[in-house]
């Protein structure tokens, strides 16, 4: 981009909402009114592009919504960006609105749709997504949040389970396709107790032990969506450990966390750095590391990622 030209920077957030996505637009926002930038918020994802549902969004505007979960652009699961149609309606759009960048925010399936926009027009990928389905990146905007929320919820299962001590909770978490989320959050919580796909289990070796750490009231499980119903599964446990076991489903609620105080730094300062990017007409993936620091690499060289492209939850 050259010296004179005040760059226009398309900003989409796609995929599933994730907690801290409003905070990477306001951080790419104020990079962009310190370098004489205009910030075009695309609304509705990548469908929402093909229509040039845009409209122009200042800092001011931006950081009054820093606080709020999801993402105030809205977004959308377009898989019609993977068919060569879909890229040229978004090519076409992007040309009609004059984006001389694009700032992508989402998770693996919106870091493909980048990809294929590439030829087009410079993009910047900013991991957003609360399932951690992007390889080349230590955390993802939003994962920080989701696990601030299951550790709540899980507090609260121990105060109730102390108090009335001789049964047990199973928590399911989201983050399909895999169990990263679960696992994370286990982890946290200092939870052995964690079903994943990843890894085999035994239903009747858990029921044992949760009936043995009821009587002190401290008995919880922790399960990902992605190993099947939870309902289901606390029945089993029940069935097998003579207790009662109760499901406790996060569901979509986990995914619209507060963001956390890393969310929102770590968000912000990937925004300025995508920006710094693309105005350099420059694409790239912001790869977070897992201490808190912004990392960029050429989006050609962000490794692939951990889930196959027609996984639904993949869709750009
Ligand atoms: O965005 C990721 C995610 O929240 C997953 O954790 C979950 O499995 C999926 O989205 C749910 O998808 P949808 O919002 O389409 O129901």
């Amino acid at each position: 981009m050259n010296g004179t030209h005040s760059p226009t920077i398309g900003i989409v957030t796609s995929g599933g909402d994730a907690p801290g996505m409003n905070a990477v637009i306001a951080g790419a926002c104020e990079e962009l009114a310190r370098l004489g930038g205009h910030g075009l918020g695309i609304f509705g994802g990548f469908a929402g592009l093909a229509s040039r549902r845009a409209e122009p969004v200042t800092a001011i505007q931006a950081r009054m919504h820093m606080h709020e979960p999801g993402t105030w652009f809205g977004t959308s699961r377009w898989p019609r960006l993977r068919e060569p149609e879909g890229v040229a309606e978004c090519g076409a759009a992007l040309g009609r609105l004059g984006i001389d960048g694009l700032l992508v925010i989402g998770g693996d399936g919106s870091m493909r749709g980048a990809r294929a926009l590439t030829p087009i027009c410079p993009a910047a990928v900013v991991p957003a997504t609360i399932d951690r389905d992007l390889e080349g990146t230590g955390l993802t905007i939003g994962m920080d949040s989701a696990i601030g929320y299951a550790m709540d919820a899980i507090d609260r299962l121990r105060i109730t389970g102390r108090a009335l001590p001789g049964r047990a909770f199973l928590l399911q978490t989201l983050g399909a396709p895999n169990g990263y989320l679960a696992d994370a959050v286990a982890a946290a919580a200092g939870i052995d107790d964690v079903l994943v796909p990843e890894r085999p289990f035994d239903l009747d070796e858990l029921a044992v032990r949760l009936r043995e750490l009821s009587a002190a009231g401290s008995a919880i499980a922790v399960m990902s969506e992605a190993v099947g119903d939870a309902v289901r599964t606390a029945e089993a446990l029940a069935a097998r450990s003579g207790i009662r076991v109760h499901p406790t489903i996060l569901g979509h609620a986990q995914r619209a966390a507060t963001p956390s105080a890393l969310d929102r730094a770590l968000g912000q300062a990937a925004g300025r750095a995508a920006v710094g990017k693309l105005t350099q007409g420059e694409s790239a993936f912001i790869g977070l590391t897992s201490g808190g620091a912004v990392a960029p690499v050429p989006l050609i060289h962000a490794a692939a990622s951990t889930t196959p492209f027609d996984n639904q939850g993949a869709s750009p």
